[in-house]
Parts: structure tokens; C-alpha cells; sequence
């Protein structure tokens, strides 16, 4: 019964703690070094950029004096950043010296199906892959993780992840930090669960509340390392905030409640920079910030629990029965703040950058004609507990629907004409939220129930659905034809994705 029961809890704490109290965060020092990802830009001839990525097995030390057994990318623990220009085209070499088969999939790129690195590219033990694009698409955060049917949230969790930055001459021109590792870094958030000897714990057999919930932990991590410190040196501090969890979604603010600016979305700069003291980020998005810590002070970034809240619930939105379960389960600790990471600008110089108001200009294609208007109904079809425990333990994977079916690598569900506009109706007919991704497109959000604002003005490719909500996205389908390749949508919690909440699309 754990499931429903501690998913019960949760909603009741969100319920009764309405005003965030930052109190249970407590200030202390850290003092591990902030881990900046090893950049790197390729082998450059002329506009063909070559990468050699090799997917490995290493060690880390995450906990002290314990060695954690981790997979990266180039190095032991996630993938060293990757960054290249709009109109290169890139030539990614990806060898896999796993013993299990993987694949590297090219999240929030605009490319041809075979480049993808979805399922249908499966890299096998001692074998080498070969993904091939033109970059098409303005300067933006985006990122690389393994997509392996069922096993994506496993070998995500064990680190096959990292950041992909693309830049352009237009976002050189507006004097924003960009010093890679000086006043410019990736921030890629993960929460483990790590056992005694060092090892990451994932799911258990038997653990249902983990495969309903997707897999949590307690030990939060930025690029790797716990409780880190940022030694700011300079006053103005760019971040590229990725969220590589496999399931939480954070409340981020920074310990004084300071504000500062949000200039990204998913999809590269907002068209005007936002000024906003919180951010929520779900699995797979990315927010870039610029924070001002010209003051000297030093401060935590946080995960306020009570903040919003993944659920964003109200119970009147609640049938008579759940409001009495909730009751009944519930018990008094509301839902934990975690320390996100820590900047120390005492030694910060004055930095030269600016963020200005206007940052780009996005293209209008709400007047063109919509192809084509579709619907994706998200459901966990049955969450009774009696179903989810009987799901667990034999192993099925049909809980997570999407239009009443689970993921089947053989069907295509969708089919779309490349270069038109469609709008695709998201309804979350589920008691969580969930984190729909789209792949081989950049979405604007329409008709958002809770409204629509900071990052989700911009392009997005992933958008958080709250439970009983309804929202629309607008897009325009690049023109790369391959009526056999099929791309993905789905739930970028990743047991989910894993449990049979994806569909498949080809364009022709
Ligand atoms: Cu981030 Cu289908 O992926
Ligand atoms: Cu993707
Ligand atoms: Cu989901």
C-alpha cells in the first residue's frame, strides 16, 4: 500500500503548508569543491566538428572515503559538456565499452530520426555509433542521456548524462556571461540514494513505491558532487540549470530569497529576460539564470518542498474518498527541503557582463495554418495498490499509458508531415504531475490551466502537466523525412517512460 499512501501524505502536506518557511534549512558551510564538467569543442575543419565519445564504467568518490561505482561519458561519473556552433554539423563517434546495451540520444535537437540516439539506435557492448546533424537551431542549453527501452531510467541514474551547448552569433552580440567555468556553468541537478558502501541504489524488485513515484533519493548532487561550493569570481553568475533527475521535480530559490533572472528556456533565450525570486524545474528541463552577487554574500541555492509542490493540488480538485485517505494516512513531517548548492562571492570582481531586457526575437508561427490538432491523454491506468504490487512483482510494464496504450517499440502511433504545425493537447488524467517531452522539436505552451510564465514563455520541449490539467503546445515540424524512424514522446519521468508512458512518430 505504500504507494498511494505515502503519495496521500505528500498531497496533505502541500495542502496544510501553504506560505514557504525556510527555517528547516539550516545555514551551513560546504566546502566541497564545485565541479566544473570537462569542456569539449571537437576536432575542428572548418564547419564539421568531430566528437569521439566513449560511454564507460568508473569510480567515483561521492561519499567520503567511498568509491561509487558510476558510468560517464569521456570520464568516470556523466558526460563532459559537448558545445558546438548553429550551423555546424557535427559528427558524434559514440563508442559503448559497457557491457550492457546503450544509446545517446540527442535531447532538444532538431535532427534526422537516425541521429536521434532513441531506441532504435541501440549501441551494443564493444560497439561504436555514428550520429550525423547540421545544427539548425538558435544558441540554447541542451543535453545527451541514454534512451535504452526500459532501462533508461537505470542507466541514467548511473550517470550516462551531460550537457550539449549550442551557441550562435546573435547571443555573442548581447554581453550576457559566457566564460565557460569563470561566470558561466552547468548546473546539472540529480538526487541519489546511496548505500553504506558508496554504491547508488536503484530500484528494488519489490519497491513499488519507487517504480509508481519514479526513483528518489536523499542525496542531492550538482555535476556529481555533493554540498558543493561555487568560489564566485565574478559579480554577475551565469547558470545553466539542468534537471538530470531521473523523478523530482524542484522548487529552486536561493537561501535569502534574492531575485534573479531567468534568460533561457529549453529551447535558448526567452525573448525578454524574467525577474523572478523561485523557479520550478521538472525532469529534463532546462532554466539558464544569471544571479547578482555583487553584495559579497554568500548563499545556498535551495529546493523548497513547500514552496509548489509537484502535485500543485487543490484539494477541492480532491474526490470525497482521497480527502478521507488523506486524513487517515497522513502524519505531521511535510515534505523535505533540500540544499542545492552553495556561491561564495566574498572574492567576486566586478564583472563586466549585462542582461539586457530584450534577448531575442522568437518566430511568430501562430498564424500559420495547424496541419493537424492531436491529443495525448496521460494515465497511470490503474494505480490501485493491489494492481501496482501485482505489477511489481511479476514485472509487466503496461501500468503507464498514453491514449490507453503503452510504449510498443513495432507500432508507430502517430504520424506527421514534415515542416507543417500542429498543436497537441496534453491532459494529465493522473494523480501526479508529469513531464511530457516531445523529441526533434522546440514547443511554445498555449492554454496552460495554471497559467503560463518565467520559462514557459519561451521554447520549450518538455512542460510539466499537473495532475487533472489540460494544456496545449504549438509547433512547427523540421523537414526531416524517414518514414521507418520513428521519434519519441513521452513522460520524462523516467520509470515511467520506462513503464509504457512513450509513443513513437515518424515524419514523411
Ligand atoms: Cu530526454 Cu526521449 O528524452
Ligand atoms: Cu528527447
Ligand atoms: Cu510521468
Amino acid at each position: 500500500m505504500t504507494s498511494r499512501r505515502q503519495f496521500f501524505k505528500y498531497l496533505l502536506a502541500i495542502a496544510i503548508v501553504p506560505i514557504p518557511v525556510l527555517s528547516a534549512v539550516s545555514k551551513k558551510i560546504f566546502s566541497n569543491k564545485f565541479s566544473v564538467p570537462r569542456l569539449e569543442l571537437g576536432e575542428r575543419k572548418g564547419k564539421d566538428v568531430y566528437f569521439n565519445l566513449n560511454i564507460q564504467k568508473g569510480l567515483s568518490q561521492i561519499l567520503p572515503g567511498k568509491a561509487t561505482p558510476t558510468w560517464g561519458i569521456n570520464q568516470p561519473f556523466l558526460g563532459t559538456t559537448l558545445r558546438a556552433k548553429k550551423g555546424d554539423s557535427v559528427h558524434i563517434n559514440v563508442s559503448n565499452s559497457l557491457s550492457r546495451t546503450t544509446t545517446l540520444h540527442w535531447h532538444g535537437v532538431k535532427l534526422p530520426a537516425k541521429a536521434d540516439g532513441g531506441p532504435h539506435q541501440p549501441i551494443h557492448p564493444g560497439k561504436t555509433w555514428l550520429s550525423e546533424y547540421e545544427i539548425n537551431q538558435p544558441a540554447a542549453s541542451l543535453w545527451y542521456h541514454a534512451h535504452q527501452m526500459h532501462e533508461t531510467g537505470e542507466q541514467v541514474y548511473n550517470g550516462l548524462a551531460g550537457m550539449f551547448i549550442v551557441d550562435d552569433d546573435e547571443s555573442k552580440l548581447l554581453g550576457l556571461p559566457s566564460e565557460y567555468g569563470i561566470d558561466d556553468f552547468p548546473v546539472i541537478i540529480q538526487d541519489k540514494e546511496i548505500n553504506k558502501d558508496g554504491s547508488f541504489e536503484y530500484i528494488g524488485r519489490f519497491d513499488v513505491e519507487a517504480g509508481m513515484m519514479g526513483k528518489m533519493g536523499e542525496t542531492i548532487l550538482v555535476n556529481g558532487v555533493t554540498n558543493s561550493l561555487l568560489s564566485a569570481q565574478k559579480s554577475l553568475i551565469r547558470l545553466r540549470i539542468l534537471n538530470g533527475s531521473n523523478a523530482r521535480i524542484y522548487n529552486l530559490q536561493f537561501d535569502d530569497n534574492r531575485s534573479f533572472k531567468i534568460i533561457a528556456s529549453d529551447g535558448g533565450l526567452l525573448e525578454e529576460s524574467v525577474s523572478v525570486n523561485n523557479i520550478t524545474i521538472a525532469p529534463a528541463e532546462r532554466i539558464e539564470i544569471v544571479v547578482d552577487v555583487s553584495d559579497g554574500a554568500r548563499i545556498t541555492l535551495i529546493h523548497n518542498a513547500q514552496m509548489d509542490g509537484m502535485g500543485n493540488m487543490e484539494s477541492s480538485e480532491m474526490g470525497f474518498f482521497e480527502t478521507i485517505a488523506m486524513s487517515i494516512f497522513a502524519d505531521d513531517s511535510p515534505p523535505k527541503n533540500y540544499n542545492i548548492f552553495q556561491i561564495d562571492a566574498s572574492k567576486a570582481l566586478p564583472s563586466s557582463a549585462t542582461v539586457p531586457i530584450k534577448l531575442s526575437t522568437h518566430q511568430d508561427i501562430s498564424q500559420e495554418p495547424i496541419a493537424e490538432r492531436r491529443t495525448m491523454l496521460l494515465k497511470m491506468e490503474d494505480d490501485s495498490p493491489f494492481t501496482t504490487m501485482t505489477v511489481a512483482i511479476l514485472g509487466s510494464k503496461d501500468l503507464m499509458t498514453i491514449n490507453g496504450k503503452s510504449m510498443d517499440i513495432n507500432r508507430i502511433d502517430e504520424v506527421v508531415k514534415a515542416g507543417t504545425v500542429e498543436v497537441w493537447k496534453i491532459v494529465n488524467d493522473s494523480m501526479m504531475a508529469h513531464p511530457f517531452h516531445i523529441h526533434n522539436v522546440q514547443f511554445k505552451v498555449l492554454n496552460k490551466m495554471h497559467g503560463i510564465k518565467g520559462h514557459e514563455l519561451g521554447y520549450k520541449d518538455v512542460v510539466l502537466v499537473q495532475p487533472g490539467e489540460t494544456l496545449e503546445v504549438v509547433m512547427k515540424f523540421p523537414d526531416f523525412r524517414d518514414d521507418k524512424t520513428p521519434y519519441m514522446y513521452h513522460c520524462h519521468i523516467l520509470e515511467h517512460e520506462d513503464r509504457g508512458m512513450m509513443g513513437q512518430f515518424v515524419v514523411v
